[in-house]
């Protein structure tokens, strides 16, 4: 016998996975892709879901194939992984700064139609040149900073110089502007949230609107978070939204930003290990397994079962006297409080309908930092 885990066949159920194993239930991950997919069609609006959540081209054709124009990426690495997964229409919401990354973006856009973000003439005057060079062209974006206070170029006169420079250049095409109400995502009452997410997308609506008064093309206009996306989805001139971590769900999105109509479809399969006394309980699964710092994991169906803290590799949960307790070897299953800082940790999803494994799928991006 290897002493290597073996891979689980499909059709077992979940008691036969080895533990910690990161799951998803298909069900639920689909009823969460029709309720996006759903909500842009309802306002004409295009669903570019972001790919950093899941890191994997199967899981990237399943979303065009309902209807998704495209994907958004964090890294090069990922989007040259979805690209080789036969994905052409990638959005890369970061900036690609240095030579090397110049060279990759031009191999990339033989091979795909990538979408590069700028927010300065010095990075988009590098990736124009060698894209000319090789007798192409490549779509910018122009990323504004509509208050995240991250990246983004001023709104206003410093947003239309650098359009003016990508419109101008021969290596590039002029494909719009983005921006990210990412700093909006937990206010607390509902009426302000809406308010301050229209706000700032209208900030970014009257910049696209300033690039085509001046006869510059935009035909993107791209936002949107889980967090934020049933907002940002009506707000007017939008033309794209990027909310991508909405088909899995997690308990950030749920208790900080208020995303109540999207079914939790990840949980991360646990063991417990260890009962040392009456009140604690400790799993095999901790932070290189899961992400609880925003957020405390919940234990599925154990109100009596709270996550205390998390070490490298134990889960501490405090065991309430009056539930039913727990024993060595029990297993338990965790909504982890981060997915999207969860599944960068995990090799594959195990895909389960109901309780039969239907598809294994591995993150392929997973680890492409660069
Ligand atoms: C540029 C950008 N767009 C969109 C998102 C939202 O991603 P998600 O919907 O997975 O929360 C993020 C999250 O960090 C982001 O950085």
């Amino acid at each position: 016998m290897s002493a290597m885990p073996t891979s689980p066949t499909l059709g077992c159920s979940k008691a036969d996975l080895d533990t910690p194993a990161l799951c998803v239930d298909l069900d639920a991950m689909e009823h969460n892709i029709d309720a996006v997919a759903a909500a842009c069609r309802g306002f004409n609006v295009s669903w570019r879901p972001h790919a950093k959540c899941h890191k994997s081209p199967l899981i990237g054709a399943k979303l065009t194939a309902a209807g998704a124009i495209g994907l958004t990426c964090a890294k090069l690495g990922e989007a040259e992984v979805m690209a080789t997964g036969g994905i052409q229409d990638l959005l890369i919401a970061n900036m690609l700064v240095g030579p090397r990354k110049v060279a990759r973006l031009v191999e990339l856009r033989k091979i795909a139609d990538p979408i590069a973000t700028v927010d300065h003439v010095e990075q988009a005057r590098p990736i124009g040149d060698a894209m000319a060079s090789a007798g192409l062209q490549v779509r910018m974006i122009v990323e504004v900073d509509i208050g995240l206070g991250r990246v983004g170029s001023a709104p206003g006169a410093a947003t239309l110089e650098l359009a003016n420079f990508i419109h101008g250049h021969p290596g590039l095409e002029l494909a719009g502007v983005m921006g990210y109400e990412g700093h909006l995502l937990t206010i607390e009452d509902l009426d302000e949230k809406k308010r301050c997410i229209k706000d700032a997308l209208q900030l970014l609506v009257e910049n696209a609107s300033l690039l085509r008064q001046a006869g510059l093309p935009c035909p993107i206009v791209s936002c949107g978070g889980t967090g934020s996306f049933v907002y940002s989805v009506e707000a007017p001139g939008i033309t794209e939204l990027q909310a991508g971590g909405a088909i899995f769900m997690d308990e950030f999105y749920r208790e900080k930003c208020q995303v109540t109509h999207l079914r939790h479809a990840l949980s991360v399969v646990v063991t417990v290990v260890s009962t040392p006394a009456a009140d604690r309980a400790i799993i095999d699964a901790g932070r290189k397994t899961m992400h609880g710092d925003f957020v405390p994991p919940r234990v599925v169906g154990r109100d009596d079962l709270k996550f205390d803290r998390l070490s490298a590799e134990h889960g501490a949960l405090t065991v309430d006297a009056n539930g039913p307790g727990v024993r060595i070897g029990d297993r338990l299953e965790v909504i982890p409080g981060y997915s999207d800082m969860t599944n960068v940790l995990h090799n594959h999803f195990y895909g389960f309908r109901q309780d039969s494994l239907e598809v294994v799928w591995s993150l392929d991006a997973r680890g492409r930092l660069q």
